[in-house]
């Protein structure tokens, strides 16, 4: 029975893209207020990459980022309080994800219409984010990037599912979790010091984070 089997199949999927437990964006962005201290309203992050850039985040690495916050398996001392069970639940981190993975922050200036107010200018010039070229050699870190990190991290950097988003992402953040990968700090795709990360010199990562400047979209 092809037809019934495909309404079935429909069905089906109309099912599983519904999240499995409703999620509270207003909680989101309740709870956002207190992250907004560090990681800036819109969750741009700030102070040149000291806090990162949270908004448009894949949502599985948020989650699993603020449980090992408050699991400490990854060290992050600023944030240690607030992640504590008290504070943020299991629902709770579910709720600020979601409102964090669907903030877009644009990447180049916005077109006024004429009919905005002053704050809504604002607020529209505040969310645009660009980083800043990173020096080293776009054509070598492009090839790398392509061969070794793409096939988790995605070919435009955009991530997906557990493998975070890289492009967007200020370069000296990238920078330091690369150090702390490398010394084992913090696990990247292997545990200990085996991952795809310790084969590189350091001119490659280099070239890699200048590479990550050069994809955002729209293109300069
Ligand atoms: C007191 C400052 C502070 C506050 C408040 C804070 N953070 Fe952070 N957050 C940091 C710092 C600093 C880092 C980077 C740690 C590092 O370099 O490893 C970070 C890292 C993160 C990361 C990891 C990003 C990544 O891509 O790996 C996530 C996710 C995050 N914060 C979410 C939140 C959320 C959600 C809240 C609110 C519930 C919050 N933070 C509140 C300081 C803060
Ligand atoms: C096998 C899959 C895989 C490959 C290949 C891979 N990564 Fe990752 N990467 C991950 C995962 C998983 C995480 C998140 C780790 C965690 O949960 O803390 C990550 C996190 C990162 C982060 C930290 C991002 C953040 O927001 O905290 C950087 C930087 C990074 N990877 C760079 C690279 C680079 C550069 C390459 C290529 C040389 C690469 N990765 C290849 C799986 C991979």
């Amino acid at each position: 029975m092809p037809f019934a089997s495909i309404r079935y199949l429909l069905l089906a999927t109309a099912f599983a893209s519904l999240p499995a437990a409703a999620v509270d964006l207003e909680k989101g962005k309740e709870i956002n207020g207190t992250c907004a201290a560090c990681h800036g309203e819109f969750g741009g992050g700030g102070k040149k990459g000291e806090y990162p850039r949270i908004a448009g985040q894949q949502v599985k690495h948020l989650e699993s980022q603020l449980k090992s916050f408050r699991a400490r398996t990854r060290v992050n001392i600023p944030m240690f309080p607030y992640t504590q069970e008290r504070e943020l639940s299991d629902e709770d981190i579910k709720d600020v994800s979601a409102y964090l993975a669907g903030i877009e922050l644009p990447t180049k200036m916005p077109e006024f219409k004429g009919h905005e107010d002053a704050l809504t200018r604002l607020q529209m010039v505040e969310k645009v984010m660009i980083i800043p070229r990173a020096e080293g050699d776009i054509e070598q870190g492009g090839k790398l990037y392509q061969k070794q990190c793409a096939s988790c991290h995605g070919k435009a950097g955009k991530g997906r599912g557990m493998f975070p988003m890289l492009v967007g992402q200020y370069t000296n953040y990238l920078k330091r979790q690369v150090d702390l990968f490398l010394k084992a700090d913090r696990p990247h795709d292997e545990e200990g010091t085996v991952g795809v990360l310790n084969g590189l010199k350091e001119k490659d990562i280099q070239d890699i984070l200048a590479y990550l400047t050069s994809i955002q979209e729209p293109k300069e």
